[in-house]
């Protein structure tokens, strides 16, 4: 069995029902709860905030990946450190102080990570890459689930992967928008190790432990 990082995206999940949801991917292989959280202005969505963060904490004792899509992620992050994040990821776009918020956010004792848009080109981050525990690619432009993988992402995870394993091999490279059983080999492929699903998972028609062991078998 491959050595991926299954995280669950909740951006997808039966809200009616989300204690359930959680429940049950919780029951199964799955590593990583994933949380979006969007703020209507970095991204055209509204989503979650901090609340549920600490709703998942309760839950569940899988380790909580916050992935922040807002302005001024600065002044947010010890709000979700409190709430029970494990991974804070903050968006390389619109942040002047970037180094400055990924060593804040080690400080509150969370692993930080540097997200970068479709948009944005690997090298942009090479100067964060000693300061970060994994680097998340956005394999779709943010604010959605269930949108289609930008196929030039693998492009980008072959560069950042290189540029890693000279200046700190030990970080993470994520993945997320898009995945499914079709494209999650290439990523996996061209260094991706932790895999952000939502779609995949969340509304696979034969269920959620369905979602994850089809995603863990196409890796194979
Ligand atoms: C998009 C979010 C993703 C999204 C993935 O802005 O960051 O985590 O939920 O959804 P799928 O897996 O459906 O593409
Ligand atoms: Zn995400």
């Amino acid at each position: 069995m491959k050595d991926i990082i299954l995280s669950a995206s909740i951006l997808s999940a039966d809200f009616d029902h989300l204690g359930d949801e959680l429940r049950a991917a919780s029951a199964t292989d799955l590593d990583w709860i994933h949380i979006d959280v969007m703020d209507g202005q970095f991204v055209p969505n509204i989503s979650m905030g901090p609340f549920v963060v600490e709703t998942c904490n309760r839950i569940t004792d899988l380790p909580l990946d916050v992935h922040l899509m807002i302005k001024h992620p600065e002044r947010h992050i010890e709000s979700f450190a409190k709430a029970g994040a494990d991974w804070i990821s903050v968006h390389y776009e619109g942040n002047p102080n970037i180094h400055r918020t990924l060593q804040e956010i080690r400080a509150l004792g969370c692993h930080p990570g540097i997200v970068l848009n479709p948009g944005t080109p690997a090298s942009s981050i090479e100067t964060v890459l000693e300061v970060v525990d994994m680097v998340l690619v956005m394999s779709v432009n943010p604010g959605f689930s269930g949108q289609k993988f930008l196929p030039s992402s693998v492009d980008k995870i072959a560069k950042i992967n290189e540029m890693k394993n000279r200046i700190n091999p030990s970080v993470i490279i994520q993945v997320d928008g898009g995945i499914s059983v079709d494209t999650i080999g290439s990523a996996y492929e061209a260094g991706a190790r932790s895999f952000v699903a939502a779609t995949a998972i969340f509304k696979h028609p034969k269920g959620i432990p369905a979602g994850i062991a089809a995603l863990r078998s196409a890796v194979e």
